[in-house]
């Protein structure tokens, strides 16, 4: 694991954006997984205008996103979906059919998550995952359990994380679905390069937990230390307790 601390949320949002510019000009056609949640919304905002600049060209870029609620559609405003296309896709050239969500009013959500990975697959396998970690040292919807499931999967949220999921429901908690499509584990920990983020003081314990606890079930994100490549970017405050 590398870790860079940088001051301020916005110095990490853009080391972040360029860190990803960076890396599809190396490979024009590379395979990036996406977090939702606050974290990454400064760096979606450098990428945008990255690609305004003509310095970012996603035209041969791939996408697959880390989650989604189960019973939302993409077109639901509290949707990751539209999350996306606000923050990212609308801002920059990622062609419609390279961008790969679950979709979480499947009819079979068993046969949706197999869909996912044979998806990811196909395309080769994610080249970067961006990764932000929750309070709790949740990645995706992978919650602290005393196991964990490798695959893309059908998870119940803990209230912790409905709460934080508000704002995309008119910041109504009781409105956020509890249960998620979620890459596993595994999928995450298959990815070439892990780009993990976290700002601000909330995410001071986690953080150390992940990179300098031990490797538990009850961190997912501590599982990240048995990745090859893992760059952690984190501002003074999320770096508290490194
Ligand atoms: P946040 O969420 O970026 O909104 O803090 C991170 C996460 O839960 O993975």
């Amino acid at each position: 694991m590398t870790v860079t601390v940088l001051d301020t949320p916005a110095d990490v949002a853009l080391a972040v954006a360029t860190r990803v510019a960076e890396a599809i000009a190396g490979r024009p056609s590379l395979v990036l997984g996406l977090p939702t949640g606050n974290t990454p919304i400064g760096a979606y905002a450098q990428l945008r205008r990255l690609h305004g600049e003509g310095r970012a060209d996603f035209s041969r870029v791939s996408t697959f996103n880390l989650d989604e609620f189960v019973g939302v559609s993409g077109h639901h405003p509290g949707s990751f979906r539209q999350f996306m296309a606000r923050h990212l896709f609308t801002g920059v050239n990622i062609p419609a059919d390279r961008i790969g969500f679950l979709d979480g009013t499947a009819g079979d959500l068993e046969a949706e998550c197999r869909r996912y990975d044979k998806a990811i697959a196909a395309a080769g396998g994610v080249g970067l995952q961006l990764l932000g970690i929750g309070a709790n040292g949740h990645i995706g919807f992978n919650e602290p359990a005393d196991s964990l499931i490798a695959g893309t999967h059908y998870a119940r949220l803990l209230e912790s994380t409905r709460r934080d999921n508000a704002l995309l429901f008119e910041g109504d908690a009781s409105k956020v679905p509890p249960e998620a499509l979620t890459m596993g584990v595994g999928s995450i920990l298959g990815s070439e390069a892990i780009l993990l983020i976290a700002t601000g003081t909330a995410k001071a314990a986690c953080m150390a937990g992940a990179v300098n606890g031990p490797v538990t079930t009850r961190l997912p994100a501590s599982l990240l230390q048995l990745h090859r490549q893992v760059e952690v970017i984190v501002d003074r405050a999320a770096a508290a307790g490194l």
